[in-house]
C-alpha cells in the first residue's frame, strides 16, 4: 500500500493492472501528480475522494491516451473544440462538455458536462492506454492542500490510501491545466493553467469570456477562500518591491518570482532566469519547502498576470491568507474576509 516504485515499463503495467482491478494509483502527468481510478468503476472513483477527503460535490477530470476515447464521453465535439484538441493535445488543457450517460454522477459530481484532457506525459499514456479505460483523476493531494509535483509529496498526503504510486520524476509544467468550458458557442474560462489563455484565443482567432467567480460546478474549488493553500499563513505583497528593502523581514519567509537586490538569506528566488515557466516549475513545491522549514509566515511576490502569470497569481492568491502592505515603514498583513 502507497508503495512508490519507479515508472519502469514493467511496473506501468503493474499500475494499469491495478487500475483494472479497481484500485487507485497515482501518477505523472506534465502538469501535477494525478490520483486515477477507472472512470466507470464507481466504487474505485468514490475511493479517490475518502483518500483525498474531497467533497463529492467537486467533480473530476476524466484523462484519455487517444482523442479517439472522447465519443466514451462526450455526445459531440463541436468543430472549434476539435481545432483546440488538435493544437494542444496531448497537453496542459481540459475542455469541458456535454456528458454521455456512461459516465457516472459520481465523476461529474451528477452536472450534466464532464472534464476532460489528454496529458502530455509517457507515463500517464502509457498508463491510461494499457488499462484500456479513461481514467479519472484528480491531483494526488488531500483536498485543499498544494498540489503535488514529486511522488514523495503524494506520498507525503495520502500515503496508505493510494494502492501504488508510479514515480516518474518532477512534473516538468507544474501547475494544473487550464480549463475550459464550451457552452452554446462560447469559451469561458474555469481555471488558468499550462496553457496561457492568449495562445488560445490567437488560435480561435476570437475572445475567451473570463467571467470572474464563474461557478461551473455547484461549488468549485476555485470559489473556496483558500484552495492549494501551505500550512503556513502566505500573503500576497502589495506596493512596490523596493518598499521591502526598508522594512523589518524578521520571521517573514520571501517568495519571489525574480531575483531581488536587496534581500538575505530567507529568499526563495523561483527563477533567476526570470523565466515565468521556471516560476510555475519551482511554485508548488517552494510552498512545501515553507511548510517543511517551518515558516512562521511568508510573503509572495506577485507576477504580471498575463500568459502564464495568470496561472501563477491564481494559485498564489488560492494559497494566500491575504495580502501584505507596507504602511508607515512597517509590513501590515490584512487577512482575507
Ligand atoms: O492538470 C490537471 O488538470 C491535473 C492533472 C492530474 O491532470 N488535475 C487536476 O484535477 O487539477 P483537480 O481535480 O485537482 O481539478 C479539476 C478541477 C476541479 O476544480 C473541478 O471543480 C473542475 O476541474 N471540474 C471538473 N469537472 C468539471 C465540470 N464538469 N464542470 C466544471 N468544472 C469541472
Ligand atoms: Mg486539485
Amino acid at each position: 500500500m502507497g508503495k512508490v516504485i519507479p515508472a519502469t515499463e514493467e511496473n506501468i503495467k503493474l499500475g494499469a493492472k491495478l487500475l483494472a482491478e479497481g484500485k487507485l494509483v497515482a501518477f505523472p502527468t506534465e502538469t501535477v501528480y494525478g490520483l486515477g481510478a477507472v472512470f466507470c468503476l464507481e466504487r474505485a472513483v468514490a475511493r479517490i475522494f475518502e483518500a483525498k477527503k474531497r467533497p463529492f460535490f467537486d467533480p473530476l477530470i476524466v484523462h484519455v491516451a487517444s482523442k479517439e476515447k472522447v465519443s466514451l464521453l462526450w455526445r459531440e465535439v463541436p468543430h472549434e473544440v476539435e481545432v483546440l484538441l488538435s493544437h494542444f493535445w496531448p497537453g496542459p488543457l481540459t475542455l469541458v462538455l456535454p456528458r454521455k450517460e456512461t459516465v457516472p454522477d459520481i465523476v461529474t459530481a451528477g452536472l450534466d458536462t464532464v472534464a476532460v484532457r489528454m496529458p502530455a506525459h509517457p507515463v500517464a499514456l502509457k498508463l491510461i492506454k494499457y488499462c484500456g479505460f479513461p481514467v479519472a483523476a484528480p491531483s494526488a493531494n488531500l483536498f485543499g492542500h498544494v498540489s503535488p509535483t514529486r511522488a514523495e509529496d503524494v506520498k507525503e498526503d495520502l500515503g496508505d490510501e493510494v494502492d501504488l504510486i508510479l514515480d516518474g520524476g518532477v512534473t516538468s509544467v507544474g501547475v494544473e491545466s487550464t480549463i475550459l468550458l464550451f457552452k452554446e458557442g462560447d469559451f469561458y474560462l474555469l481555471r488558468p493553467g499550462g496553457v496561457a489563455v492568449e495562445l488560445i484565443e490567437e488560435l480561435l482567432g476570437r475572445k475567451i469570456i473570463l467571467r470572474k467567480g464563474f461557478a461551473g460546478p455547484a461549488l468549485a474549488p476555485g470559489m473556496l477562500k483558500t484552495h492549494y493553500a501551505p500550512r503556513v499563513p502566505l500573503y500576497i505583497f502589495e506596493g512596490a518591491v523596493e518598499e521591502l528593502g526598508k522594512v523589518n523581514l524578521e520571521g517573514v519567509f520571501v517568495l519571489s518570482p525574480f531575483p531581488l537586490s536587496f534581500f538575505g538569506d530567507k529568499v526563495f528566488v523561483l527563477s533567476e532566469k526570470e523565466d515565468l515557466r521556471e516560476v510555475a516549475f519551482r511554485l508548488f513545491a517552494a510552498l512545501r519547502e515553507l511548510e517543511r522549514r517551518r515558516a512562521k509566515k511568508a510573503l509572495a511576490i506577485p507576477v504580471p498576470e498575463a500568459g502564464l502569470g495568470r496561472a501563477i497569481m491564481d494559485r498564489l492568491r488560492k494559497a494566500s491568507r491575504g495580502v501584505a502592505r507596507v504602511v508607515d515603514g512597517k509590513l501590515v498583513f490584512v487577512e482575507k474576509v
